[in-house]
Parts: C-alpha cells; structure tokens; sequence
C-alpha cells in the first residue's frame, strides 16, 4: 500500500471517529449516567435523635454532633409541657432521659429546663450537663450552621396516646418564625396529627410512620393495601422500621409514589441493604457510619 493510500485511510477514519464516532459514544455515555442516578439518587443521611449512639439523645450535643458529621437532616421528637412550650424529647415519661418521675405534659418549661438529659446516655465519650432542648432552641442551632441542614420534627402523642392539643399550631408556628418551613418534613405514628398539619401550613410536607399495630392490621391485606392506605393520606414520604421493610413493600411504596425512608438503621451490613433497596432516606443513631457508607 503507499504512502497516499494510507494517509487517506487515516484521514477517513479521523473524520467518521469525529463525525460519528464519538457523538454516539457521548450520547451512551450520558445515558448511562442518566440510568444510574434513576437507579441510586442520593439517599438522605438522618441523624436519629441528632444520633443517640454518638451523643445523649435529643440534646443540643447530639444535633450538632450530627451536623457535623454530615447528616443532611437530624430527627427529632416533640412534646407539649404543661404550660404549652415545645419540648424536644423522645418519651412522653422524663424518667429515661432525666431520671426525674412524671411526664412531659405535667411539668411546666420552667421546671423541665433544669434538668439534665444525659441518664440514656451510656458512651464512652463526656459530655457536659444537657438541659433538655426546648424546640425553638433547636431551630435556632439549625439556622446558625453554616450549610442548609433539613429537619424531620417528629409530633408525639402524650402518655395515654392522646393528642397535646395545639401542638400542630405551635410546630408550624416556631417554623415559620424561624423560616424553615420548606426544609422541614413532618412526622407522625399518629396519622390525624399530619392531617390537622396539613390544613395548618399546606407547604409543609409530611411524612407517615407505620407503626408495627399499622402492619398488623393493614398489613394482613399485603404490601399493597399498606401502600394504598398510606398513599390516601396524600402524605409525601412514608417511614417504616427497617427491620419489617421487605423488597415488596418497598416497591409498593414505589409505585404509590410515596418516598421511602426507614429506620434506626444502626450497623454496615443493614445500611448497605437498605440501600441498596433504593429508599429515599435513611435514619441512623450512627451518622459517622452514614457519612462513611453512604455517597
Ligand atoms: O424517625 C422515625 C423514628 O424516630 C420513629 O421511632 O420511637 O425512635 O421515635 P422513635
Ligand atoms: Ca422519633
């Protein structure tokens, strides 16, 4: 072959690589990129309770801790006490958390702040004296950090399961004083409560927790009529135990397009699991282990 025949067949070649070649290897490429992020989009990293495994639950330690381990949004859990102040605790008792007798909905603000919320907490790492957090203390730690944390406020009922009357009205209140209306999702076991939200600050999105009494009930008519019944209450997310998340409720969820988040995800195996099941988010009392695990 000459030398001009080979010089031709290389400017051939340069010319359909250019012409045709590449255009087609870019448009596969981004439609692989495209397919991937459909597949695994970002799960939301949630520090339950601020991450009660790193720090005291509920404290304004924990919230930071979890902040600064990079969660995108912290959990927390909202009580009403006697006087009507917002008061961020898990169980409506103060003893586990304070280890004084009685119940949120008892004591007036005043009393409930001298108390130091460290009696759960068994780590090995010291941390000072923990008032118990009133939810406006909270909200102002969020708005000081320098980058955009979310915030899942979770609305608890009182020691006999019955409804702190107003506490919907105060939630969405301190929100909006604090303009975090739309970095916030509400949720609830209690499913009245995420409807009378609604009707308060429409913008709020709101998320329903299905309880394990929910799966025994509901759930004896499958996966699907759990989804359907979720999905009626016009909520945005859904958030179930991880424990009783299966690959066919997941899918339900799916398909009733709810967001899928699970919880208290606490260990590698179970969070590679969970998601890889493609949830929306996932709830841990181990942000550091999120941070390392997930992207
Ligand atoms: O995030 C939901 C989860 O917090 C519900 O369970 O008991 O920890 O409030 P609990
Ligand atoms: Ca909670």
């Amino acid at each position: 072959m000459t030398t001009t025949k080979l010089r031709r067949i290389h400017t051939v070649a340069a010319f359909a690589a250019t012409v045709f070649i590449i255009p087609l290897l870019c448009i596969l490429s981004s439609c692989t990129t495209k397919e991937t992020s459909h597949i695994m989009p970002p799960i939301t990293k949630v520090a339950h309770r601020g991450g009660s495994l790193l720090a005291p639950e509920n404290t304004l330690a924990s919230f930071q801790r979890g902040i600064d381990e990079g969660c995108d949004a912290i959990e927390l859990d909202v009580h009403l006490s006697q006087d009507g102040v917002l008061i961020v605790m898990h169980d409506p008792s103060l003893f586990r958390t304070t280890e004084r007798e009685g119940y949120v909905g008892e004591w007036s603000y005043a009393a409930i702040k001298e108390l130091d919320a460290r009696s759960s907490w068994h780590g090995e790492e010291e941390y000072g004296v923990q008032r118990v957090p009133t939810f406006e203390e909270v909200l102002a730690l969020i708005v000081r950090q320098e980058r955009q944390v979310a915030l899942q406020v979770e609305i608890k009922t009182d020691q006999n399961n019955h409804r702190y009357e107003g506490i919907e009205e105060a939630v969405v209140n301190a929100l909006r004083e604090y303009d975090l209306i739309e970095r916030t999702v509400i949720i609830s076991f209690d499913f009245p409560t995420l409807l009378t939200v609604r009707e308060i600050e429409p913008a709020l999105r709101l998320g329903a927790l299905v309880s394990r009494t929910y799966l025994e009930t509901i759930g004896l008519d499958g996966p699907a009529a759990v989804a359907a019944s979720i999905a009626d209450l016009g909520v945005e997310y859904v958030a179930i135990n991880y424990t009783y998340l299966s690959a066919k409720l997941s899918d339900e969820f799916r398909h009733s397009g709810l967001l899928i988040g699970a919880w208290t995800v606490n260990n590698e195996k179970d969070i590679r699991r969970i998601s890889a099941m493609g949830v929306d988010f996932i709830t841990s009392d181990r942000p550091d282990l999120l941070r390392e695990l997930l992207p």
